[in-house]
């Protein structure tokens, strides 16, 4: 296989730490050749491990996108509102571009995102990760080999973790809508299209309620000062009180929490950071208004039902599904990796134990990964989570945030 060559614009969490760390992992089959990324700490750093020559590594995307094409494809991994520009400059240089989800907060620049991509030719692959787990492509073969017959309906559970919620949603990037996204497309559009590859058809109606019920002032508790660190005197009764997060919950490392509050992780740096940055601000007090609690119906053209609700306040960030059909049942979860079929015919419950590649999302992005490198690599032209149907998701979270707005008011797909 040819060996595939990539620019990285944004070199942060998502675009160094995950989708990047595949060319160091699979050499062979990829290469980071340049960088664009403001903060030097990061490029520098991004630059030593790919062995990036100087000359390839700049201070911003624009910069990079202004010289002659030097790659295969660019990565798009900076922040939500900082995709636009960049995707349709890369692909009408020639590039094929990985975009990060979501592609845009603004229907007008989705649609046109898509229609670059169709005029040039190129591949505009959405970064749309669960497409490519090993959980869901099994549930996908499962209603595609007719194991409960007709899909009925869908019940889907997308829930954050508090600790996830109080990390991104409350203090940190996507917290206010009128800088990113709201949080039905920030981090929903993932669930919306996998929902739409499930059922197989096009929304046709959608209605939706939620609020931001908690991380507000009125919770504030009495006397808790703007920040964790100046002596607080419920840090022991609070949740959300961020020296333990930071320090004590294993999820801060391992998912890289921790990274995104410091790049040195040692404790002093860590505290020093909580001291100061955005991720030591009490969570009663910040600037955050995307909503922590939503519930999503949406019909199908093909007469199925969905109900997905979307939650801060639980253990755990992640996903449960209840596929209903005529002649059977699927339930999973698919941290846990398990899948449970039930036939109603015998009764039988079969339990399916997936065994899934390391790394974020169960296995997802490294899966993505693999599925984009080849496709590039073989001059394939169709990805499995091209623009096409990101933008049909993308509408579909930014009709549900209308009804939020609206009451519950339903909004009507053409
Ligand atoms: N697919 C997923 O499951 C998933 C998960 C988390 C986040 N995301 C998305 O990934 C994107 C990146 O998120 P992240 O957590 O990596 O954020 P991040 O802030 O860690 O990374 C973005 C990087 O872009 C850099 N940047 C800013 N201006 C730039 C410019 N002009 N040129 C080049 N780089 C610039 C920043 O310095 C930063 O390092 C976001 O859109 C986010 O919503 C996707």
């Amino acid at each position: 296989m040819k060996r595939v060559t990539a620019i990285l614009l944004g070199a942060g969490q998502r675009g160094a730490d995950v989708y990047a760390r595949y060319a160091l992992s699979y050499p062979n089959e990829l290469k980071m050749v340049g960088v664009a990324e403001p903060r030097k700490e990061r490029r520098e750093e991004f630059a030593a491990l790919h062995q990036i020559p100087a000359e390839n590594c700049v201070e911003t995307w624009e910069n990079i996108l202004k010289r002659d094409k030097f790659a295969d494809c660019v990565f798009v991994c900076t922040q939500d509102r900082m995709h636009f520009e960049p995707v349709v400059q890369a692909l009408r240089k020639g590039y094929h571009v990985l975009c990060e989800k979501p592609m845009s907060y603004a229907r007008e620049e989705l649609l046109e995102m898509n229609r670059v991509a169709n005029e040039t030719g190129k591949v505009l692959s959405i970064c749309h990760v669960l497409r490519y787990s090993p959980f869901f492509v099994k549930i996908r073969q499962l209603l595609d080999s007719g194991a409960i017959g007709q899909l009925v309906s869908i019940q889907h559970i997308e829930s954050v973790g508090y600790w996830h919620m109080a990390h991104s949603f409350v203090r940190g990037n996507w917290r206010n809508s009128e800088e990113t996204s709201p949080i039905i497309l920030a981090k929903c559009c993932h669930d919306l299209d996998i929902l739409n590859w499930l059922v197989g058809s096009k929304v046709k109606q959608v209605s939706s309620f939620g609020s931001l019920a908690h991380f507000n002032a009125a919770h504030q508790p009495d006397g808790a000062p703007e920040r964790c660190m100046d002596g607080c005197e419920h840090r022991d009764t609070c949740p959300y009180y961020a020296p333990k997060f930071y320090l004590e919950h294993p999820k801060a490392i391992t998912d890289g929490f921790a990274r995104a509050v410091s790049i040195d992780i040692s404790t002093e740096k860590i505290l020093e950071a909580l001291r100061t940055g955005p991720y030591g601000r009490c969570v009663y007090a910040c600037d955050n208004n995307v909503a922590d609690n939503q519930v999503v119906n949406l019909m199908y053209e093909n007469g199925v039902t969905v109900s997905m609700t979307m939650c801060a306040f639980t253990e755990y960030c992640e996903r449960i599904i209840n596929l209903m059909g005529s002649y059977g049942q699927i339930r999973g979860n698919m941290e846990k990796n398990t899948i449970e079929v039930i036939e109603f015919i015998t009764g039988n419950v079969n339990t399916i134990h997936l065994h899934v590649p390391a790394g974020g999302h169960s296995g997802s992005d490294i899966s993505m990964m693999k599925e984009f490198v080849k496709l590039i690599a073989s001059g394939g032209t169709t990805s499995k989570s091209g623009s096409d149907a990101s933008v049909e998701s993308h509408l579909t979270a930014l009709a549900a945030e209308e009804s939020r707005r609206n009451s519950g008011m339903p909004v009507y797909f053409e």
